[in-house]
């Protein structure tokens, strides 16, 4: 005989809305919180609970949202051609999948995006536990408005989910509402069918479900748990900025209990995927996102953004950098004003000074590009020093060359590289050189015209005034 703990979990994820008050083209769960779109949120906070089948219903947008989710064998994309409530869009979601009798579903709003795998784990539980036709996710809300209300007898049990629209000014005053968190026993999907169209709004509302299970089987829970800030469903940009702040908060907070410090939390963002490592200090107004890795004890300071990279220990990034996909090795200092990016590697201890741009290029071990240079697709030695205003000219308006600087070189200020060139190890560049041939290790290699000077030109012509 199955237990209870061995039954399955169906998973039905409801994102097939057109998210009107969001006022977009683009399909409301397809909307990101940093650099994913919230449904995949959702999805992620599903996984942990290893649900058999996680059937996502689309509709709205559904080409967009299929080329963003297609590729994903996990999931079953099921279509619900016309929005017709969240009721409608479960029995879309049941009918592209198998449901197993002895099973569980458990159904998630697409856009309640900040909701963790810790509560569902919990609600699924206390559901199963107390043996539930039907079980509600419910959370207390500061400001109750727009979500589906509970209400409850004078004993407590619950009794109805009201929506906004639809309920009387007292049931507007609960403040406990409806997650859009569900678990439904396979044995009582049938009830879907009782659900009549609500008169207001011309949709077939799962929260109906509630009344008409209490009547016809009994066995309903509503579970008030986790915190406000998980159930935030976002509907309008308003709301998005909400999740925004909740999430990046959520974050800084694990990061800082992790020993991280953060001068201004609220002005900082940092996404769920990045990592930070003891004793780091970040400064106001620094955006870090995507999947980057940011070592111990590094100091970044104000203004700066970092997306895709990795950044190991005792680094300092200077005021307003940006840094993209690169890597930047132990004890490594960048910036102010540096644009890192992708494909750059900087190795430990060099230094990339004030307006420096690096393109898919290596900066060996103690290098220094201290001022004003672009330094793409090259390939730069140890110890050597790159002088202010240096370029590397990688491009011939067709296709892109590579320029290869050795050990310990030193190139002066004001040079171009005509790519492709190699300056060997040890060797000298003049200022002001245009370098179009390779230079041999250990050579001083110099392409200026001679300076010619005329003594007292400059008297004579402020004589002849
Ligand atoms: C819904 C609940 C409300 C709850 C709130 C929690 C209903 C009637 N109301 O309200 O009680 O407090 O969520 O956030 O369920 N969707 C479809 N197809 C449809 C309609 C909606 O897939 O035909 C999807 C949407 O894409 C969305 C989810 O269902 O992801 C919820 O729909 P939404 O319109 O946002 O409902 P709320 O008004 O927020
Ligand atoms: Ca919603």
């Amino acid at each position: 005989m199955a237990t209870t703990q061995k039954k399955d979990l169906v998973a039905v994820v409801l994102a097939a809305g057109q998210g009107t008050r969001m006022k977009s083209s683009v399909p409301k769960v397809l909307h990101k919180l940093y650099d994913r779109p919230m449904l995949q949120y959702c999805i992620e906070a599903l996984r942990p609970l290893r649900p058999a089948v996680v059937s996502v219903v689309v509709g709205h947008g559904k080409q967009v949202i299929e080329e963003v989710f297609g590729h994903d064998k996990t999931l079953t994309l099921a279509h619900q051609a016309e929005q017709k409530g969240t009721a409608h869009a479960l029995m879309a979601g049941l009918k592209a999948i198998k449901v197993p009798t002895l099973s569980t579903v458990l159904v998630v709003n697409g856009d309640t995006p900040l909701i963790t795998p810790e509560t569902l784990k919990q609600f699924v539980s206390m559901h199963r536990r107390n043996k539930n036709a039907v079980s509600v996710l419910s959370f207390e809300a500061h400001d109750p408005t727009g979500y589906g209300r509970i209400t409850r007898s004078e004993k407590g049990a619950p009794l109805a989910i009201v929506e906004e629209k639809d309920a009387s000014d007292e049931q507007r005053a609960i403040c406990e509402v409806n997650s859009g968190v569900y678990c439904i026993e396979a044995h009582a999907l049938s009830l879907l069918d009782e659900i009549k169209v609500n008169p207001l709004k011309g949709e077939y509302y799962l929260t109906d479900l509630v009344a008409i299970a209490l009547r016809r089987v009994g066995r309903v829970g509503v579970y008030c748990l986790g915190e406000e800030g998980e159930f935030l469903g976002v509907n309008s940009r308003e709301d998005l900025a909400q999740a925004h702040e909740a999430m990046k908060l959520r974050t800084i907070t694990t990061l800082m209990n992790e020993g991280v410090t953060f001068l201004d939390p609220y002005s900082t963002h940092v996404s769920p995927d990045v990592h930070i490592g003891q004793d780091t200090v970040i400064y106001p107004n620094v955006f870090i996102h995507g999947e980057s890795y940011i070592g111990k004890g590094c100091t970044i300071m104000p203004n700066t953004r970092i997306f895709e990279s990795e950044i190991r220990d005792a680094v300092l990034i200077k005021d307003s950098c940006v840094i993209e996909g690169a890597l930047i090795e132990s004890g490594a200092q960048v910036g102010p004003f540096a644009h890192i990016r992708p494909e750059s590697r900087i190795c430990a201890e060099a230094r990339i000074g004030n307006f420096v741009e690096l393109k898919k290029s290596t900066i060996g071990r103690g290098t220094k590009a201290m001022h004003l240079s672009y330094i793409g697709d090259a390939i730069v030695g140890e110890g050597a020093n790159i002088g202010a205003g240096t370029i590397t000219c990688n491009y011939d308006g067709l296709n892109k060359h590579k320029t290869h600087i050795g050990d310990e070189v030193f190139i002066g200020s004001d040079t171009q590289l005509v790519a492709p060139v190699k300056v060997g190890a040890g060797a000298y560049v003049g200022a002001g050189s245009t370098i179009t041939k390779d230079v041999p290790p250990d050579a001083l290699a110099l392409s200026r015209t001679k300076q010619s000077v005329i003594e007292g030109w400059a008297k004579k012509k402020k004589a002849k005034k």
